[in-house]
């Protein structure tokens, strides 16, 4: 154990005196996804998304922005790849596009592949590593021309997209997240319409979850087989509810909220089935389930992903749903989401509560954005820095009550395409100058940095709770 003598600079984002997130093991990192950075999006035989298609589609993205150039990290990857060494991080969370990497008839786009070579050796040689999420929403058109999630055949192509990418790239990735958030892809894609591919039918919605998952579950044991050193899991946006008065209906509007926003996702992945009170509130919305289908979903998993952002506070809307109440007077982002630490603590507890079987966690997203400007060659994002700091104090008071949490992924490394709302939300501790592709670090990228370099040099004490090395 190490013991601490200096006290920990003002200026720096630091988990509190003690914490076990101070334990060398946990590993501290930054998020991005393919199409909110990579843009080239026509070269070197990349297909069409439905994303490229839903940018294109009037209405839809704020300003009609598009992924065409992004962050240009597609040219740009040396670059980016140095920033996240000079930050000091341990870990990278990145995408791979798998309109890049195949081609229509599920041949291998070589050239595709060799871009995500060369960022997990460069990654690897500055000991940084690598988390590939597989599926970060950027299906490949022509699959969403022969339906999408709502084809039960779009889960077996996911699967021999796992398989190609596991061959090639499993020696040199650590972890493996098959899906980023499929409660966005299958709500706001198919039941609201606010993301590609645009529709919305709550039998469209609970149809392609169920697909998101069977994909899941059907590339586990590919995964496993191609790339056995690393760690394979699912990455869940999640928000805990709570009741806008201290009442019965209420109170049944928060189970009715945690089924849709949290138990429609890991109730089928930690308990092989949906939760009854998702179809109390959306009568006749059962998807068709096939034979084991529940039993390959439920395959068990090394980590589970967990992205959290805010917490959702309801009230009672008849019976059988519920809706939002706005709190006055709450510190909000620049997207207008609260700024609730407690949350973090909460969520993660019920989990641990309810599911006898959570596997260890990553805090794979988690972040502030705020209308970020470049002055004087400086960014100053203390909102940001402050969030960071309470967020980091939820997640100690978690693993000190027990909950087996590995590692927490900023998001995000720099500003990005934030899908409908296009260029104009900042999440990154990186400000991204769009005309120029400049990169300046914000004040949170240094206070960040600052404390990863003196935990590095081991300035602090931590209570240990667990032994994080000890693979699941
Ligand atoms: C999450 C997404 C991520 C980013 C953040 C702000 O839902 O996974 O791509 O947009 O929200």
């Amino acid at each position: 154990m190490n013991h601490n003598n200096i006290s920990p600079c003002a200026e720096m984002v630091s988990p509190p005196a003690g914490s076990p997130m101070h334990q060398p093991d946990f590993l501290f990192g930054v998020a991005t996804a393919s199409f909110q950075i990579e843009g080239a999006s026509t070269e070197d035989g990349r297909l069409t998304s439905i994303w490229d298609r839903f940018c294109t589609t009037p209405g839809k993205v704020l300003h009609g922005d598009t992924g065409e150039v992004a962050c240009d990290h597609y040219h740009r990857w040396q670059e980016d790849v140095e920033l996240i060494a000079s930050l000091g991080l341990d870990a990278y969370r990145f995408s791979i596009a798998w309109p890049r990497v195949m081609d229509e008839k599920g041949r291998p786009n070589q050239k595709g592949l060799d871009f995500y070579r060369r960022l997990v050796d460069r990654l690897g040689e500055k000991g940084i590593k690598s988390m590939a999420t597989l599926y970060h929403w950027d299906l490949p058109q022509h699959l969403e021309d022969r339906g999408g999630w709502l084809n039960r055949d779009t889960a077996y192509r996911f699967a021999d997209y796992a398989d190609l990418l596991s061959c090639e790239l499993g020696d040199s990735v650590a972890a493996w997240a098959t899906f980023n958030e499929p409660w966005c892809a299958a709500y706001l894609g198919y039941g609201n319409g606010h993301h590609a591919p645009g529709y919305a039918d709550h039998r469209y919605a609970a149809q392609a979850m169920h697909h998101l998952l069977l994909g899941h579950g059907l590339s586990l044991p590919v995964l496993r087989q191609n790339s056995p050193g690393a760690q394979v899991g699912l990455v869940a946006n999640v928000s805990p509810g709570y009741p806008a008065q201290d009442c019965e209906a209420d109170r049944n509007a928060v189970e009715l909220y945690d089924a849709n926003h949290n138990g429609w996702v890991l109730d089928p992945l930690l308990r092989a089935t949906y939760p009854a009170k998702l179809w109390q509130r959306w009568q006749g919305c059962e998807p068709l389930v096939l034979g084991d289908d529940m039993a390959v979903i439920s395959r068990p998993m090394d980590f589970l992903g967990i992205n959290y952002y805010t917490r959702g506070v309801v009230s009672a809307k008849g019976e059988n749903d519920y809706q939002w109440f706005e709190l006055p007077d709450v510190e909000r982002s620049q997207m207008g989401w609260e700024v609730y630490p407690q949350g973090l603590q909460d969520i993660m507890e019920q989990f641990k509560r309810q599911y006898s079987n959570l596997p260890p966690i990553y805090i794979t997203e988690n972040g502030f954005s705020s209308d970020d400007k470049v002055e004087q060659g400086r960014v100053q994002d203390g909102q940001r820095i402050a969030y960071l700091k309470v967020h980091f104090a939820a997640c100690s008071r978690a693993m000190q009550n027990g909950v087996d949490v590995r590692g927490y992924f900023l998001w995000s490394l720099m500003d990005n395409f934030e899908w409908a709302y296009g260029y104009e939300r900042r999440f990154g501790i990186v400000h991204v100058d769009y005309a120029t592709q400049v990169r300046t670090l914000k004040d949170s990228a240094v206070a960040y940095a600052d404390y990863l370099a003196q935990r590095r040099a081991g300035k602090f004490a931590w209570e240990p709770v667990h032994n994080l090395t000890a693979r699941p």
